[in-house]
């Protein structure tokens, strides 16, 4: 049988690591939905249509290791406001999530748009300083010069993006329960989010 874990919340909240996490946990597969918004931010980047890149993805897109650029993440926050960008993507994202022996999809709307009915639904947040400081030391630890300024500046507009956007805004499902990840050690946060799964179960 099915059983799927939505988690959301904004960027370098935790999200990836805590899916991640779950998704070991309990042998569940996981989909980071944040690819496929960025393999067609990529794709736009190099002179590609947005919607016509978004109803052409194949699963191959998700796998290249140019995806987690800043410069990528920024055209991926840009494509996501599309409605139809959005639409060509709910059937992948729904097909992965009703596969059988569970998934773990993270994103900005999987508890409110693309699995309503998910078993489990957490909110990942943090601080945006908070964010900014993980994403700045992720992005120089793989050699890319950027300040940690710049960091926050691009966290608060992808923030400020993704939560104003009229088509699935980044915003909490009602029944989502909610952790902020700003104090808590990674362990501690996993800890939280495998509760919250467990207890769903
Ligand atoms: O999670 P990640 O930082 O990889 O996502 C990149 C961008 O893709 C986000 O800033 C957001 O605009 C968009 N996105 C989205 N819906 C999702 C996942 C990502 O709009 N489910």
């Amino acid at each position: 049988m099915a059983f799927t874990v939505a988690i959301d919340g904004p960027a370098a909240a935790g999200k990836g690591t805590i899916s991640k996490a779950v998704a070991a946990h309990f042998g569940f597969a996981h989909l980071d939905t944040g690819l496929l918004y960025r393999a067609v931010g990529a794709q736009v980047l190099a002179g590609g249509d947005p919607v016509t890149v978004a109803r052409a993805l194949n699963p191959a897109d998700l796998e290249h290791d140019n995806l987690r650029t800043p410069a990528v993440a920024q055209a991926a926050s840009e494509v996501a406001v599309i409605a139809d960008v959005r639409s060509a993507l709910v059937d992948f994202q729904r097909k992965f999530a009703a596969r059988d022996g569970g998934a773990v999809l993270d994103g900005r709307d999987i508890g409110t748009v693309i699995c309503p009915d998910a078993q489990a639904k957490l909110f990942i947040t943090a601080s945006a300083e908070c964010r900014a400081e993980r994403r700045y030391k992720e992005l120089t630890g793989k050699g890319l010069s950027i300040t940690l300024a710049q960091v926050l500046e691009d966290v608060k507009a992808r923030d400020a993006r993704d939560s104003s956007r009229a088509t699935a805004p980044l915003i909490a499902a009602a029944d989502a329960a909610l952790i902020d990840t700003s104090d808590l050690s990674i362990a501690a946060a996993v800890a939280r989010a495998v509760a919250a799964v467990e207890a769903a179960q």
